[in-house]
């Protein structure tokens, strides 16, 4: 695990050291970035303990599964999304901790904001759908829990395919492309605030991880574009610290620049393990290969192409099947992967790859619809979901999907709009689902 200095692509912040005491010992962070990140670069990356005792480390990198959970100055905190400004102390919480119960203020009201349209995830699915409802003045605020808008964009440093048709965003990389998705003005959009609940009587329950605050929005409409979530395959030794899904590769390497381990063995030839690896490697990490269980790869030609001049190998029909602890269970040394066939591994066939520190998981994305489900029930056909978190797909129809909704938005609320417009965009929106291969 190391802290990366320069980079090809990223501007590497000089950042302000600070320190802080983990369990007993001084540890040093940067200022603005998280605590998960200097507790790796010191080469402490278990955060927890299971129940039965096993190591555990980050498991989505972007605050959404409170697998890294810690004591942080006495309150339980997540500490992938936690910077370590400010802070003096982190501990493992105890398996019998049990956290004392602030007493309600009355004095304090909490604040209730009202609106037409709430929006949750300002990735292009959510600002897409933001800007075409402000262009008919519907009123809406947009909820990300990230410091910045954008989505999965950030998390990209390579020169996007397929964007759009104009070529408006040609040769721009996503993170790029991702500052300028709302335009100016980003008055409406609350950033840092994680929805967690949607309560009855269309109440969306919000906490602004930075200062804590606990608000509600109170809306009409409801559009969830809250993205996707990793898959993770199921082998032995996977919960290891040292086996990583690609978001949580990334979100490490490109926003936190901090490079999960040196030696890496990429899972899965599709869009995903292919620019990862790439981005892996521009980083300073050495990629010793990829497999894929599939008899052929999945990813676009000119991704697989980038990935082979660096010298990669890929592995075609071959399955992870174990990864090898150290002897302190807090990383992996190794892995066993076999042949297969029909993602069933052939008994004889094992292999074992040695010298990594790192599996990067790259196995495709499931759509993140727990909120979709929930505002189903509470908003009931006045909730729209768009983007990823109703069908993995790319930044092209994740656009198109939020500017449809915007449209059926506009139609129940009984404002004008151009039909023509919304059946070219619907048009577009289905073709981009049957010609772009998800990622
Ligand atoms: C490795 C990789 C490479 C890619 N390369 C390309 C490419 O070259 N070209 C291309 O067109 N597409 C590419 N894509 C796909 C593209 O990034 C996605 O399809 C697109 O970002 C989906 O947009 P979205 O708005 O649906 O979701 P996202 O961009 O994921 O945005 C969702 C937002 O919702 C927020 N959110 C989620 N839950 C909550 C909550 N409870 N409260 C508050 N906020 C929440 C998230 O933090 C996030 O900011 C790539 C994807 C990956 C993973
Ligand atoms: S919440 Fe931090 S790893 Fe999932």
């Amino acid at each position: 695990m190391l802290k990366i200095e320069k980079h090809p692509i990223l501007e590497v912040p000089k950042g302000v050291e600070v320190t802080f005491l983990y369990e007993g010992k001084q540890v040093t962070g940067e200022k603005g970035l998280t605590i998960a990140a200097a507790l790796h670069r010191a080469g402490y990356p278990v955060h927890s303990h299971s129940v039965e005792n096993r190591e555990r480390s980050l498991e989505c990198g972007i605050g959404k599964c409170g697998a890294c959970e810690m004591l942080v100055d006495g309150q339980i905190k997540r500490i992938c999304i936690t910077p370590v400004d400010g802070v003096k102390e982190v501990k493992e919480v105890p398996h019998n901790h049990t956290p004392e119960v602030e007493p309600v203020n009355k004095e304090i009201s909490t604040k209730v904001y009202k609106t037409t349209v709430a929006i949750i995830g300002a990735g292009p699915a959510g600002l897409a759908c933001r800007e075409m409802l402000l262009e008919r003045h519907v009123e809406n605020i947009v909820i990300d829990n990230n410091e910045k808008i954008g989505g999965q964009f950030n998390m990209q440093t390579h020169q996007f395919f397929f964007f759009e048709k104009e070529k408006k965003f040609g040769g721009m990389r996503g993170f790029e492309i991702a500052k300028t998705l709302a335009g100016e003005n980003h008055e409406g959009i609350f950033l840092n605030s994680t929805v967690w609940d949607i309560l009855e009587g269309k109440r969306i329950a919000v906490k602004n991880i930075r200062t804590e605050e606990i608000y509600f929005v109170e809306a009409d409409y409801m559009v969830i574009a809250t993205g996707a979530v990793p898959f993770m395959p199921t082998f032995e030794n996977d919960d290891l610290p040292g086996v990583y899904t690609a978001a949580v590769v990334q979100k490490m390497m490109n926003q936190e620049f901090t490079l999960l381990g040196k030696n890496i063995l990429t899972v899965g030839a599709g869009n995903i393990g292919y620019l990862t690896s790439y981005q892996l490697m521009q980083a300073g990490a050495n990629v010793k290969a990829i497999i894929e269980a599939m008899p052929g790869e999945g990813g676009f030609p000119v991704q697989a192409n980038r990935v082979r001049r660096l010298g990669i190998p890929v592995m075609l029909s071959k399955i992870l099947i174990k990864a090898l602890p150290n002897k302190k269970h807090d990383g992996i040394v190794g892995a066993i992967i076999a042949d297969c066939e029909n993602f069933k591994p052939i008994p004889g066939t094992e292999q074992i790859i040695d010298g990594i520190d790192t599996i990067n998981i790259c196995t495709g994305l499931v759509s993140d619809d727990q909120l979709l489900i929930k505002g189903n029930e509470v908003f009931g056909r006045n909730c729209y979901g768009a983007g990823d978190s109703i069908r993995i797909g790319e930044g092209t129809s994740a656009v198109l999907r939020g500017k449809q909704v915007a449209f059926e938005i506009l139609q129940a609320l009984d404002i004008k709009y151009n039909y023509d417009e919304f059946l070219a965009i619907s048009k577009e929106y289905i073709d981009s689902n049957s010609t772009h291969s998800g990622l």
